[in-house]
């Protein structure tokens, strides 16, 4: 069903989800739209000048209502007017939808239109708009979607500038949660074709600036920690510009109010859907208005657009929390676990996997690979994963990739003989590839020179002596494909670990005229996805988790496709409580990669207890990085224990609702929970990084619980209400904490402590 045109309508029509919580009503009087549902509202309005102004993000409020108080006109000094002997109407410092450059607003804009006389100038003005249920696919993108038409409800506003003749849609997706996914569409009309120099997913103008600015960074080994500051007048960005989404900066912000915290006060969080090149900023004038911007990076943007044609922007998530970072959180959990992510494992516990890497890096043979799965089968781990090393020249990392075959030195029966003799062990095979990749020593370098990214007579540089293929060609992409479905169409593979290990460097593209470089960055990504798209069509069942370099390109983007992802090459468990904390900011538990390793730890040098490692790693797919033949038996022993244990709850654990309780980056405790739907059932992570002397007792307040439910705890005697953990506490006091202490219960710093909650006696 759609509703599509002003003209139609009556003063206030609306279109309602099915009986569901969610409603778009435009009040053409005042040319207000408001989408809203059961927890927020989103209020738009048409403003004087046609263009498309910004009302309200926040909790819900009344419908029907007039809100257009709320476009403030005041004029200030120094202004300059859109309209002529009028004084009080100028984009400086009107709040809008998607801002445009240098006709009265000076702050960063949504867009920027190179036109064929050379001009920037854009004015797109309101024509007509159309409501529709559900969702509509971005074609070739990654976006959340509905499984029917009653999750979601869409509004596209259509404007147009009749100079540059350039048609802009506006889409706007509601759900039935605190979230609301947008993007933007342009489409030339004219008889030219125009660059366009900037297109943003995103803009949004926030009435004030009383927030702190939430921002998940880092580096190699040590991704997506939360980092905190107060917003401030001027320009506050994070960014990529290394052809993925980056270690550096996720795609993600978040503003707080000062006085929200994890569990209360008005939080709103932003989330691109896309795996390139992006920015994510907000800008405050010097009336403390807040403008966030969030999109595919301008610089080196620069897409030519013919006539006729349009362009697609990735998608982005906004989620308004009126309860604080972790209510954020579970919107974004929700939505993108279960309407992001697709496919066959989409609602599935993930297997336990052991991966060969951190136990054998380049150097094994089938012998070795085969004892490593046995033991592992023996202690309950349901799939081998065979890392880099098993095709081309591949035995170091100078040769190879590019050479999609098995190494018959290595493997004399290839990936199929050696998929079925894991297959005859009882597990499942996985394999790991990097196909965006090239050694410049592999047959597909000496065939195809020209097939890497690169400026032609300029320095190429390399990253761990690999190359990067230029994803922007078709005829690139399908060899890789080929290559690819060969091997995983003739063997049992269920599994894949798709990597990608170096930023792109020079960037240019062979195939590509000069007037669109400026387009490769974003080409090359749109072939990450055609692939991705490609081989998950083919081969759905298919586990695929994602890499790079660890956590390199955990993003939105790649969870469409892959929906676990490798989280960090860091799998020291200390370092591993900040990483996984930060990244639970955006995405689902049941996404974050995580395995048990040795010690002492190969990132950091670290000993830390086997099962603070395992405690650490249960909140995530979970699974080995490791040789278990190398351990002793007695750890053998509480590794069968832990895959019981994960075996037993990972359901909880993936798939439960999140919360955090106690920050890594606040203390020396940290903690955090996973309950069930049904509140039935709740496992919490406690975990102390160093031990101290005569430490002070500890209590905890757990969260998520049903008031009124007893719970039995594991490990200790009696029942416990719901309230009583919530308000009180679980008292986490332990032997370290005073005289008398039992060394047998202590083991000194990183150490760790899993509580299982189980309701007694209720309905369920
Ligand atoms: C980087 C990944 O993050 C590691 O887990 C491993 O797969 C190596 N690449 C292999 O080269």
């Amino acid at each position: 069903m759609c509703l599509r045109g002003i003209h139609k309508l009556g003063m206030c029509k609306k279109l309602r989800g099915n009986g569901v919580n969610m409603n778009i009503i435009y009040q053409e009087e005042k040319g207000i739209f408001h989408l809203y549902n059961d927890e927020i509202s989103y209020l738009m309005m048409v403003l004087p000048n046609g263009h498309l102004g910004q009302l309200y993000f926040g909790k819900r409020i009344g419908e029907g209502k007039d809100y257009s108080y709320l476009l403030e006109r005041m004029p200030r000094a120094m202004s300059s007017y859109v309209f002529d002997e009028e004084k009080n109407f100028s984009l400086a410092h009107i709040k809008q939808e998607y801002g445009v450059y240098g006709t009265t607003d000076f702050r960063s804009p949504a867009v920027e239109i190179l036109q064929k006389n050379g001009s920037r100038i854009s004015d797109f003005q309101f024509k007509d708009f159309a409501i529709t249920k559900g969702k509509p696919k971005l074609p070739g993108l990654p976006a959340t979607y509905t499984e029917s038409p009653e999750e979601g409800m869409t509004l596209t506003v259509f404007l147009e500038d009749p100079v540059a003749n350039i048609r802009l849609e506006l889409l706007y997706t509601i759900f039935e949660t605190g979230a609301l996914a947008r993007s933007a569409r342009m489409i030339n009309d004219g008889e030219d074709p125009v660059h366009l120099l900037r297109a943003m997913s995103l803009c949004m103008d926030l009435p004030d600036s009383d927030y702190e600015w939430v921002q998940l960074s880092g580096a190699w080994a040590r991704e997506r920690h939360v980092k905190i500051r107060k917003l401030e007048q001027g320009i506050q960005a994070v960014d990529s510009m290394r052809g993925h989404s980056s270690h550096e900066h996720n795609p993600f912000l978040a503003l707080k109010r000062p006085t929200a915290d994890e569990f209360q006060g008005e939080v709103i969080g932003f989330s691109l859907v896309y795996s390139g090149n992006f920015l994510a900023q907000a800008q405050v004038d010097t009336h403390d208005t807040t403008r966030i911007l969030m999109g595919i990076h301008p610089s080196w943007f620069d897409w030519k657009l013919e006539t006729g044609e349009s362009f697609q922007t990735p998608e982005a998530v906004m989620v308004y929390s009126a309860e604080g970072l972790n209510g954020m959180s579970r919107t974004f959990h929700k939505l993108y676990r279960e309407r992001l992510a697709r496919g066959y494992w989409r609602d599935r516990v993930r297997p336990i996997l052991i991966n060969n890497w951190e136990a054998t890096y380049f150097d094994f043979t089938e012998k070795r690979l085969i004892e490593i799965a046995k033991k592992a089968k023996e202690c309950g781990v349901e799939l081998f994963v065979l890392d880099d090393g098993w095709f081309g020249q591949r035995s170091h990392e100078k040769a190879g990739l590019g050479d999609w075959v098995a190494n018959p030195e290595r493997l004399a029966d290839g990936i199929q003989g050696l998929a079925e003799k894991i297959e005859a062990l009882g597990m499942k095979f996985g394999l790991w590839f990097e196909p965006e990749m090239v050694n410049k020593d592999s047959d597909l370098y000496r065939e195809h020179p020209d097939w890497i990214i690169e400026t032609p007579g300029r320095h190429s540089s390399h990253g761990r002596f690999q190359y990067v293929l230029d994803f922007s060609r078709k005829e690139v992409v399908d060899r890789i494909y080929h290559m690819m479905e060969k091997i995983l169409g003739g063997a049992k593979v269920s599994y894949v670990k798709w990597d990608m290990n170096r930023s792109i460097t020079e960037c240019y593209s062979r195939a590509l005229p000069a007037d669109r470089q400026g387009e490769v960055f974003h080409r090359y990504i749109l072939g990450v996805y055609d692939l991705y798209d490609r081989l998950t069509s083919r081969f759905p069942e298919i586990l695929f988790e994602s890499c790079a370099s660890g956590g390199g390109r955990f993003d939105p983007g790649i969870l469409y496709y892959a929906p676990q992802g490798w989280a960090s090459d860091d799998s020291d468990a200390v370092e591993r409580l900040k990483i996984q904390y930060g990244t639970s900011f955006c995405y689902p538990i049941s996404s974050i990669g995580s395995h048990v390793s040795v010690t002492p730890n190969h990132q950091v040098y670290r000993n830390t207890p086997l099962h603070t490692r395992a405690n650490v790693a249960c909140f995530g797919t979970f699974g080995y990085e490791l040789d278990l033949n190398k351990i002793s038996e007695e750890e053998q022993e509480q590794v069968k224990e832990q895959i019981c244990f994960m075996k037993k709850y990972r359901e909880v654990l993936q798939f439960g609702d999140f919360y955090r309780l106690r920050s890594p980056f606040d203390g020396n405790v940290a903690a955090w929970m996973a309950v069930n739907a049904e509140r039935t059932l709740a496992v919490v992570g406690w975990y102390r990084i160093l031990c101290g002397a005569n430490m002070p007792y500890g209590r905890i307040k757990l969260q998520g619980l049903n008031e009124e439910y007893s719970y039995e705890i594991s490990g200790r005697e009696g029942y416990y209400f719901g309230n009583e953990l919530m308000n009180l506490g679980l008292v986490t006091t332990d032997y370290a904490s005073g005289e008398g202490v039992d060394r047998d219960l202590c083991t000194g710093d990183f150490d760790s402590r899993i509580f299982v909650l189980t309701a007694k006696d209720t309905d369920q």
